[in-house]
């Protein structure tokens, strides 16, 4: 079999140009604009990356971004008071602090100190919990990216067998609770299961998030099954060894050869972490301003 590719790139458009629209509609009918603030601690040249193109497509949605670059040796208590700042601020609606946080501050206590409503990351205990319990929340970007890709692909998940190797709290943990709650039989899968290749060929389902470039091959695959690779990992060239390029968790040619379907990398489940950041933040905005939601931007 040869996997047909899950665009993540194009699927992520169309949730751009929803949120887009809709960020449209609550300016013109509510004179609302949903704000979203990221803080970023420190210098560390893949998150600048990452935080710029989080403002950018903020501001391509037509919301409002602003961005706090603190230093990286600030305290944790002026960390925290700008934090609190930005939670009494009714203009932001969404507040990201950027991980991972300089050794000095303790991360829980940072995420937990965001008003559970503005947390647009999902990673306050808060919304963990609510998630867990099966409860209206704010989702994790990654895991709910992945969702929407799959519910595309899929249509109902409902009875599949979903495998996700990877047991982070930003993507591993929240992914299961998601794909329990869209009724899969779910397995989590680490670095201490036993016989990992033949746990992950029982899934319909497997979603890969551990961080190994091309970690999973074509062994690890029943044929047919649908392949999430979350994993964005910078390699040497094999080419080129003065260059770098991405590189997946998933081996793609010889998992590409097995599977239905297959998200590729780079083009596959990154676009789509930061379009849902977009929807998490019109989410949060009409949540806290008592508005209908848009469809289609949550679960
Ligand atoms: N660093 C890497 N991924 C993420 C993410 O999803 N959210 C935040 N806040 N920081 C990150």
């Amino acid at each position: 079999m040869t996997a047909r590719i899950i665009d993540g790139k194009d699927f992520s458009a169309t949730v751009r140009t929803k949120v887009a629209d809709h960020v449209t509609r609550l300016k013109a009918d509510y004179d609302v604009t949903p704000g979203l603030a990221v803080i970023q601690v420190g210098t560390d040249p893949a998150s600048q990356v990452y935080v710029r193109n989080k403002g950018r497509q903020t501001v391509e949605a037509g919301m409002n971004s602003c961005q706090h670059n603190l230093d990286a040796d600030t305290s944790e208590a002026d960390l925290l008071m700008l934090v609190e700042q930005l939670n009494r601020d009714p203009a932001v609606h969404g507040i990201l602090v950027q991980l991972p946080l300089p050794v000095h501050l303790n991360e829980s206590v940072v995420i937990n100190a965001i008003a559970p409503e503005k947390d647009v990351d999902g990673f306050h205990i808060s919304n963990v919990g609510l998630l867990a319990t099966g409860q209206r929340s704010i989702i994790p970007c990654t895991p709910l990216g992945c969702l929407m890709l799959l519910r595309e692909h899929h249509g109902a998940l409902g009875g599949m067998n979903a495998v996700v190797v990877g047991r982070s709290n930003i993507v591993g943990k929240p992914m299961a609770n998601l794909l329990l709650k869209d009724n899969c039989t779910i397995t989590i899968a680490h670095s201490r299961t036993k016989d990992l290749e033949a746990v992950c060929r029982r899934a319909d389902i497997l979603v890969v998030a551990v961080g190994r470039p091309g970690m999973i091959t074509g062994d690890y695959v029943r044929e047919g099954a649908t392949v999430i690779d979350v994993g964005i990992n910078r390699i040497r060239h094999p080419d080129d060894p003065e260059k770098t390029k991405l590189a997946g968790d998933v081996h793609f040619a010889s998992v590409a050869a097995k599977a239905g379907a297959i998200t590729p990398v780079p083009g596959g489940v990154g676009p789509m972490t930061i379009a849902c950041l977009l929807a998490n933040t019109i989410t949060a905005c009409c949540r806290m301003n008592g508005l209908a939601e848009p469809e289609g931007l949550t679960v």
